[in-house]
C-alpha cells in the first residue's frame, strides 16, 4: 500500500553537505519528498520527539546530538514506504548497516548515524503529527 513515513536527515549529515546525495536515494528508490523543512531542535522539541527513549541510557546523548546542528525533515510517501525507507537506511548501527545502504555510506556511529525514520505505521502517524501540519504536506 502506499504510505507515509517521516525521514529526519540529522545534524551529522547535514554538516557533511550530503542532503542531496540522501535526497537521491530516496528519490531513485521510488520514495517521493511531500513535505519538508530544515530546522534547529530545542531539547524540548527533540525530548518529546524521541519520548519512548526517554529512561534509555542513550537518551541525553541523543537529544544533545540532534540539537547540535540543523536537521532536515521530510516526509516520504510511496509503496510501503515504511520499510523501503528502513531498508534503505540500514541498521541503526552504521557497523552493522549492509553494504549500500545510507548509513554504511554516510555515518559514523550509532549517535551520529545520518538519518531517522520511523519504525510502524503508529509511529509514523504521530511523528508526521509532531513536525507537519496537514496543510504543509503536499499531494503529488
Ligand atoms: P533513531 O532511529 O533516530 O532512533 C533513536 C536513536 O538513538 C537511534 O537512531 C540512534 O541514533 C540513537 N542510539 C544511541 N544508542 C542507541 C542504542 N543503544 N540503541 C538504539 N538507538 C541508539
Amino acid at each position: 500500500a502506499v504510505e507515509r513515513t517521516l525521514s529526519i536527515i540529522k545534524p551529522d549529515a547535514v554538516g557533511k553537505n550530503i542532503i542531496g546525495k540522501i535526497y537521491s536515494r530516496f528519490e531513485s528508490n521510488g520514495l517521493q519528498i511531500v513535505a519538508a523543512k530544515m530546522l534547529r531542535l530545542s531539547d524540548v522539541v527533540a525530548g518529546g520527539f524521541y519520548a519512548e527513549h526517554r529512561e534509555r541510557p542513550f537518551f541525553k546523548d541523543l537529544v544533545e546530538f540532534m540539537t547540535s546542528g540543523p536537521v532536515v525533515v521530510q516526509v516520504l510517501e510511496g509503496e510501503d514506504a515504511i520499510a523501503k525507507n528502513r531498508e534503505l537506511m540500514g541498521a541503526t548501527n552504521p557497523q552493522e548497516a549492509a553494504e549500500g545502504t545510507i548509513r554504511a555510506d554516510f555515518a559514523s556511529s550509532i549517535d551520529a548515524n545520518a538519518v531517522h525514520g520511523s519504525d510502524s505505521p503508529e509511529s509514523a502517524a504521530r511523528e508526521i503529527a509532531y513536525f507537519f501540519a496537514a496543510s504543509e504536506i503536499c499531494e503529488r
